[in-house]
């Protein structure tokens, strides 16, 4: 696949490996408990996670590594443009959420970060295989796949 080879980071190697090797047990392991899945709910970072504010400034050098870790860390299930329509997709047994979904900005950056921290079956875990900075740039990189909801105060989460 294209985004293994392109990234010249050798630290990324490590997490493309984790990754592949998460995708291949999470799709056995959907196999063998097909019968046990657990009703679908929206997904809700904790309040006290979604109010950490983000630390790394939104701009070009923090969207450009954010947009390399999400090639190699999350594009297999998400998708190159965030739609959840990743090559790894099909074979889940839960639909990677799409985060070109306007939606997506009534979630706090720090809520976001909470998820891709914390990951939640089938996406994984990525608060040991991504440092915090890694992880607050792919939530700036994140941020430019959805539209921005004017109507939408990111602060609380509720249209004014
Ligand atoms: C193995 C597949 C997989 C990988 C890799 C993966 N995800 Fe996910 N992701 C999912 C699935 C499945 C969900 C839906 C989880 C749920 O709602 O139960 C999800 C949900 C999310 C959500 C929540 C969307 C919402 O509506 O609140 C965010 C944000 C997210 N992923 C970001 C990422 C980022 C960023 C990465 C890379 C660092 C990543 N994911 C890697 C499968 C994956």
């Amino acid at each position: 696949m294209k985004p293994l080879r392109t990234i010249r980071n050798p630290g990324t190697r490590l997490v493309s490996a984790f990754v592949l090797a998460c995708g291949l047990s999470h799709g056995l392991a959907g196999l063998a408990a097909e019968a046990a899945k657990p009703a679908d709910q929206p997904w809700i970072a904790p309040a006290r996670a979604a109010r950490k504010p983000n630390p790394v400034a939104v701009d070009a050098n923090s969207i450009t590594q954010g947009r390399a870790l999400f090639t190699m860390a999350c594009e297999p299930c998400h998708g190159p443009s965030g739609k959840g329509d990743g090559p790894a997709a099909p074979s889940l047994e839960r639909k990677p959420g799409n985060l070109t979904d306007p939606k997506m900005w009534e979630q706090s950056d720090g809520a976001l970060f909470w998820k891709i921290g914390e990951g939640k079956n089938p996406m994984p875990v990525f608060q040991e295989v991504l440092s915090e900075e890694q992880r607050w740039q792919v939530v700036n990189y994140v941020r430019t796949l959805a539209p921005q909801n004017k109507t939408i105060d990111t602060t609380k989460g509720t249209t004014p």
